[in-house]
């Protein structure tokens, strides 16, 4: 106020909220957010359904997906969702980890500002913490060499477990492992997953153990004149993004007739053109082709009776898969086509998948190209396994990238709190609280899992505990049994990647939303009353 004149520099109906107040309102709701997700957690959390504004169901235990779905409009809320985003693309698992870490970070760092901790000392406790829980994950991981094919076979099980898709877990496990072996390259000893040579496709109907991996790639497209065969070997494959048809002009044209012979003449001139396609295509001795666009039936008269096997709109991202696989170059024009822009295959087969008809691609230039085919009896069973064994292949990935794991059912986590807690007592200061508060959040992992199992977790907790004192670094939480015991020996192991960047991306948000001590929002614009629909806007 300046002599009594009050200065506005926020527009009216903007909602401001600063200090504690702004503090306790991001923290509950990033709270609220990890708790939808804390009951999917593990091989005995239960699955979500989401109902989307349509009515739209999908049933899912996967943490990304059950957030994407949720549709969060506060923006601490938001900032969770990011942290599950992040982890998805950067390991592919552990997705309701990270966030449950994040909201337990959080929870544990408000019992410290209602303790006068101010946050930027929780803030640089937790990011040492953080820095201090990654060397600790390192100095115990354990090397994947020996034995690499049952170790990362066990991984892709542990990511299974957790999932619907558990009963038939050896063999999806199975599948993940060949897949990535086969697309893994190895340079200087060390092997890198490149997923643009992994394709996934579904296919409702059938059960879950018909899920196949097919060497080459799948189309869900048939052929397009029945009078065509049904298999092609040897296949010599053009890729066209070009319509095999007769263009029709854009606006509306009239033609002049004078002599009724013209007509004749129009319409063999049109199958001229065509046949001058079909002609050039054969002539570079093609015996394949796979357009993005659409082909005339008059040119599918002329590709059948030429022995050619012809698929028409195939998806852009099917024809850059082709593309890489075949060793063929997407041709947009067609008189420009060569026979060096031909990709190869030994076999190109259309076969019967479920109710409808596939085209398989398969012993292509490329060997590294693979598919996997997923089938399930319905669509949100298809749904929910193309997303498990989507977990699965990455951590198979992760674990050959990175050539090291470590132990599941949280026994990692409960290893890095006995650490931190020594960590803790050496740092000092008001920082340590913030450590050993980080220590506490980190046990939430084993909590969470022996909660949902239906076990006593403060009698799971205490008994962990007691362990990794003795030194047994890998007991966590058997949730089949309700033991505590050695998660290596049982089998329950996961790539160092998935507890890393989950401990990474949980600290970060947990951070960002500690150091918020303002929120300003503006009033939304979409509040106010708009015309109704169809009047223009003078009226
Ligand atoms: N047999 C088992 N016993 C104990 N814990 C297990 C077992 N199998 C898997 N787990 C644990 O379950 C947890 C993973 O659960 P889940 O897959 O539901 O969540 P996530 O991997 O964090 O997220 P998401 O898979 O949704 O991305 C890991 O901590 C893993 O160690
Ligand atoms: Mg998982």
């Amino acid at each position: 106020m300046i002599a009594g004149q009050p200065i506005f520099i926020l527009r009216e109906g903007t909602k401001r909220e600063t200090g504690k107040d702004a503090m306790k309102e991001n923290i509950e709701a990033a709270i609220a957010i990890s708790n939808s997700v804390r009951s999917s957690l593990g091989p005995r959390g239960m699955d979500k359904m989401l109902v989307d504004s349509l009515g739209d169901i999908v049933i899912t235990n996967d943490g990304v997906t059950i957030l994407k779905e949720m549709d969060v409009e506060h923006p601490a809320a938001k900032m969770m969702v990011e942290v599950s985003k992040t982890q998805d693309s950067f390991v592919g698992d552990g997705t309701t980890t990270a966030v449950i870490l994040a909201g337990s970070l959080l929870q544990q760092a408000q019992t410290l500002i209602n303790q006068n901790v101010h946050p930027t000392v929780i803030s640089d406790g937790y990011r040492m913490a953080s820095e201090e829980s990654k060397r600790i994950i390192d100095s115990i991981a354990i090397p994947i060499e020996k034995n690499e094919k049952e170790n990362l076979m066990k991984m892709a099980e542990t990511s299974l477990n957790s999932k619907s898709a558990s009963s038939s877990r050896d063999k999806l496990a199975q599948i993940s492992y060949e897949a990535i072996k086969s697309i893994a390259e190895k340079r200087d000893n060390k092997y890198y997953v490149d997923f643009d040579n992994l394709q996934v496709v579904k296919k409702q109907g059938g059960a879950i153990d018909d899920t196949v991996l097919i060497n080459g790639i799948i189309v869900d497209k048939e052929k397009v004149h029945p009078g065509m065969p049904d298999f092609i070997k040897e296949a010599k494959i053009a890729l066209i993004d070009a319509a095999l048809e007769i263009k029709k002009p854009e606006f509306d044209t009239n033609l002049r007739i004078e002599d009724p012979t013209m007509i004749q003449k129009f319409l063999s001139q049109e199958e001229d053109m065509l046949k001058e396609m079909v002609e050039k295509i054969k002539s570079v001795n093609a015996n394949v082709v796979i357009t993005q666009k659409g082909i005339d039936d008059m040119a599918q008269h002329y590709f059948a009776k030429d022995g050619i096997y012809a698929v028409r709109r195939v998806k852009k991202s099917d024809m850059d898969k082709l593309a890489k696989a075949t060793g063929a170059t997407v041709v947009s024009t067609i008189d420009e086509i060569s026979s060096s822009d031909l990709g190869y295959a030994e076999k190109v087969e259309q076969i019967k998948v479920g109710d409808d008809y596939m085209t398989f691609v398969t012993g292509c230039k490329n060997p590294k190209a693979v598919s996997i085919l997923v089938r399930g009896e319905t669509e949100h069973v298809v749904d929910e396994i193309e997303r498990s064994i989507t977990d699965s292949l990455h951590v198979v990935s992760s674990a050959l990238e990175d050539g090291a794991y470590t132990a599941g059912g949280g026994a990692t986590a409960a290893e890095i709190a006995y650490k931190l807690r020594g960590y803790a007592s050496k740092i000092g200061g008001r920082q340590q609280l913030a450590i050993e508060k980080f220590a506490d959040a980190l046990e939430e992992i084993p909590r969470a899992l022996a909660e949902n199992a239906g076990l006593d977790p403060i009698d799971i907790i205490l008994k962990i505990r007691s362990e990794h004192a003795k030194g047994n670094k890998f007991h966590g939480v058997n949730v089949f049994t309700g033991e505590v015991e050695d998660m290596v020996k049982n089998g329950v192991i996961e790539p160092t990647r998935v507890g890393k960047q989950a401990i990474e991306s949980a600290t970060e948000a947990a951070i960002m939303i500690l150091r918020i001590d303002d929120v300003i929002a503006t009033k939304s614009s979409g509040s106010a009353p708009r015309p109704p629909a169809g009047s223009s806007g003078e009226d």
